[in-house]
């Protein structure tokens, strides 16, 4: 089971996420992962966290994702690949580019799903993500739709020119191509094209990551508050999801005091609807984070 808990900032998803984490670790063996940049899933846990799971307690794991940390083996990652593909390109030397890629467009939603992908692939049974605020959050849900469109708009093109070739191969024969001395023959058919396998297999990967968010065990779980502006965020939130086929398997009414009205909540989300009681103080620490759990409750 895998739990993205969204909304804007400030509306309480650490302290959701947290909670939800604790409830479930009674039941499977749970992670907890911070994708927020600004993390502060340790302070909520009251217990320091990095980039390696930790134990919290019992059956429950946690750990604040570094961001940088999987931007830089996203990019070596990369970087692998294209020299793998272009190994008679000696002029590709990216690592001089590294740091002007580290912080180019998309590198960062990039890096985020990375950083899903990996937590996603070690052995626990429940996988919840405290997510950064909103904007963020719906760039990265984005990203694997994007990206496909392209990849297959490459992979058409890609098979053009394989195409193109091998009808110049027929009529002079093999198409070879000389570097400092050394002849390479050009791949006219895609069994012998490292380019559009590699095409192929980025594309099985990011088709898996888009999987992870539309499987039926996602819990896609938006917080607000009971105020305008939240309510509004998450209502444009939902139509981005929407357009993605991501289900918003809950909402959750967060910081309640005194009356709210559920029916505009429900009749806008369409969905189950939680509440949970503003308290006094902030909530920190196991105890009291699991005492929330009860007021969420419902995910199996
Ligand atoms: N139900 C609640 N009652 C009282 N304070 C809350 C409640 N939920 C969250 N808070 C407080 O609100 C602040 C923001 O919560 P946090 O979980 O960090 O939000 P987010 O992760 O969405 O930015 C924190 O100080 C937290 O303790
Ligand atoms: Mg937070």
């Amino acid at each position: 089971m895998k739990v993205f808990v969204i909304g804007k900032g400030g509306v309480g998803k650490t302290t959701c996420s947290s909670a939800i984490a604790i409830g479930l670790s009674e039941r499977y063996k749970t992670i907890i992962a911070s994708l927020d940049p600004a993390h502060n899933l340790g302070d909520v846990l009251m217990t320091k966290l990095g980039n390696k799971p930790k134990k919290v307690v019992n059956n429950l794991y946690a750990i604040e994702a570094d961001i940088d940390f999987f931007a830089m083996k996203y990019l070596k990652e990369l970087e692998k690949s294209l020299k793998n593909v272009y190994r008679y390109l000696s002029v590709i030397n990216l690592e001089k580019y590294f740091e002007i890629l580290r912080y180019s467009p998309g590198i960062e939603e990039f890096s985020v799903l990375e950083a899903i992908k990996e937590v996603i692939r070690s052995n626990f049974s429940a996988f919840v993500f405290d997510t950064p605020p909103t904007g963020l959050t719906l760039r990265i849900l984005t990203t694997p739709k994007t990206t496909l469109i392209w990849l297959k708009k490459l992979i058409e093109l890609r098979r053009m020119i394989l195409d193109r070739r091998s009808a110049i191969e027929k009529i002079q024969g093999k198409i070879l191509f000389k570097i400092e001395d050394e002849k390479i023959e050009i791949p006219t058919r895609e069994s012998d094209d490292a380019v559009i396998k590699e095409l192929i297999k980025y594309k099985n990967e990011i088709e898996e990551i888009q999987k992870i968010f539309t499987d039926k065990d996602t819990y896609v779980i938006g917080v607000l508050n009971p105020d305008k502006l939240s309510f509004l965020e998450m209502k444009r939130a939902k139509d981005v999801l929407d357009k993605l086929d991501i289900e918003l398997k809950m909402i959750i009414v967060n910081k309640v005091s005194g009356d709210v009205s559920l029916s505009e909540i429900k009749r806008e989300f369409e969905t189950n609807v939680r509440l949970v009681k503003l308290r006094d103080r902030e909530i920190r620490g196991i105890q009291n984070l699991r005492e929330l759990y009860d007021e969420i409750e419902g995910i199996r």
